[in-house]
Order: C-alpha cells, then structure tokens, then sequence
C-alpha cells in the first residue's frame, strides 16, 4: 500500500545534481543518518505539475525554523529544483520526496559550526490507492500516541512513527490512528477525520499532529461543498462511535477507514459523506490536469 513505488526509474537531485535513484549515495556521516537531523515534504505531482507547492514550502519553512537550520533555498529555488525534478521523473504522476539535513560532520550532537546542509530529492511513480480500497475501506488498530510534542515538524525521525505504523501491519491493518489523553490525533502518516450524524469533525492544527496539506484541501473542500464542518477535539468515544472515519495524506489522498480494531465503524463501508468528498477531490484533480494557462492548485 505504499505510494510511492521504489523502481529502477526514480530520478534523484543530491545538492542540485541530478542522478538515476539507483545511483544516490550520501556519506555515512550525514547527520541525516547519524542523528534523523533534518526535516522532509512529500508533494504529489499530477501531470508533471507540483500540487499545493506553496503550501508544502510554507510548511517545509516552518519545519526548517522549528529545528533552527537555514532554509538553504529560496521559494522560487525550490520551484526550479522540484519543476526540474518532476520533468525527469518517470510518469506524469509522481510522488516528490524532498529532505533537508544539517550536512556532513563529525559525530557530536551538538550543531557544527560550518557544515553545509544536504538537500536530497527523489521522484517516483505516484500509486494512489487501488480502485477496490476506496470502495471498500481499509481497517486500522488505534494505539497510543507516544511520540514526542513536536509532531507539527516534519522531521525525517520518524523511528516512532515507523513503530506505530507496525503495529498496524502486523494486524492486517493499513493505518493505525492515534490517540493522546484521550483525544484523537493523527496516523503514523496520515491525519485523521471523523464523520458524525453529517457533520465532518477535525482535530485542530496543534504541535500534536502534522498540519496536513492535504487536511487544508478536505476542509476548503467541505466548505465549498456545503458539507457541515467542525474543527475540534474530538474523544476516543466519538472516533469509535463514528459514523465514518477518514484517513488523508499526500499519497493516500482520502480513504475511508471501514474497520477500526476489528469493528465496524458505522455501517463498515464507506460512507455517504466520503464518497462525496472523494469525488470532490478527484474533480479538483481533473481540473489541474485541464487548467489552461499553466498553474498551480
Ligand atoms: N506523510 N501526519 C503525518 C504524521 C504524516 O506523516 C503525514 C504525511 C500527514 C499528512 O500530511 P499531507 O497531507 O501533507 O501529506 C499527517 C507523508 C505522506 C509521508 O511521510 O510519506
């Protein structure tokens, strides 16, 4: 169920040289490496075009001033390199993985003085989830949330949530959804929505969850589909006694989540607020794929 399919054909830049995938190498004594030292975005590219750049640079910003380390590019070096990197990649839908480490240096946790950072970008073959997952759901496991208090940064140590996400694939599951104190956070890669009686429910933006972007195109979606919408805390209780639940990320765009440790949730199918929001999504895909002038969703 991973999206982004690994294969001979991936294209790579490594500080703006560009290189087949295969042949990426980066020293072992990258602190990307040695400490999980930096940050990522992943950006998915509809007909060779980036989706929501601005936003995924915006957040990449807040990711780099959250773990003090000097964005090494400006917004519009960012778009050459990634418009660059997509133009090479394999199909015209690609998944877009783009890190940034503080750079090679002795071993010592402390920041060095004058490491450059290393920019590592890849593209592969986007694989948005199977026809026969949408239309029937995925189930996942809940678990405790116990990562650690600035899951707003997109850091590249995600040794947790590599955990939590094992948890799910050791049950048959496709996701696990995660709960802190009581209240619904996110996935191990994914946030989380919650569908009760109409009305679609969102935790709110916190240090406690990624702020998805595709979580902002759901709720511009709701809101311009007139689906009832609430951002707010939601309980352990409600997320079980849900009518649906979605998961939604960059590469999972939305899926329902049917079965939730090992019981329905509503009516175990997808619900009729999820296939509304599915086919909003898909349209606002087809539009980007016929918009005209070049431009950016
Ligand atoms: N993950 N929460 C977490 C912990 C995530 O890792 C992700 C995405 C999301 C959804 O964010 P977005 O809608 O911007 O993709 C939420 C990516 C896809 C990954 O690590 O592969």
């Amino acid at each position: 169920m991973d999206a982004s399919v690994p294969t001979e054909q991936g294209v790579a830049c490594i500080n703006g040289e560009f290189m087949p995938l295969t042949e990426a190498r980066i020293p072992a004594l990258d602190r990307g490496f040695i400490f999980g030292d930096g940050v990522y975005e992943v950006i998915p590219i509809y007909s060779r075009r980036p989706f929501r750049l601005e936003g995924h640079l915006q957040r990449l910003e807040r990711s780099l001033d959250g773990i003090r380390l000097a964005n090494p590019h400006t917004r519009a070096q960012w778009g050459n390199l990634i418009e660059e990197l997509a133009r090479r990649g394999p199909t015209e839908d690609q998944s877009l993985y783009l890190q940034v480490t503080r750079g090679v240096a002795k071993r010592d946790h402390a920041f060095p003085k004058d490491a450059q950072p290393t920019v590592f970008m890849m593209t592969n073959p986007l694989a948005v989830p199977e026809a026969r997952l949408v239309s029937e759901g995925v189930s996942a496991v809940s678990a405790i949330d116990n990562r650690w208090l600035r899951c707003d940064l997109k850091t590249i140590a995600l040794l947790p949530n590599v955990l939590l996400r094992q948890l799910a694939v050791d049950a048959g599951a496709a996701e696990v959804v995660l709960l802190r104190d009581g209240r619904l956070t996110e996935g191990s890669a994914s946030n989380i929505f919650v569908v009760k009686n109409g009305v679609l429910l969102s935790p709110p933006k916190s240090n406690l969850i990624l702020a998805g972007i595709t979580y902002d195109v759901i709720l511009e979606l709701a809101q311009s589909g007139q689906i009832p919408c609430e951002v707010r805390a939601i309980s352990e209780a409600e997320v079980r006694a849900a009518d649906e639940v979605w998961l939604t990320s960059s590469t999972r765009e939305v899926l329902a989540i049917t079965k939730l440790d090992g019981k329905p949730i509503g009516e175990g199918r997808p619900g009729a607020v999820f296939k509304r929001m599915y086919a909003l999504f898909q349209e606002l895909k087809a539009g980007l794929r016929n918009p005209g002038p070049r431009a950016h969703a």
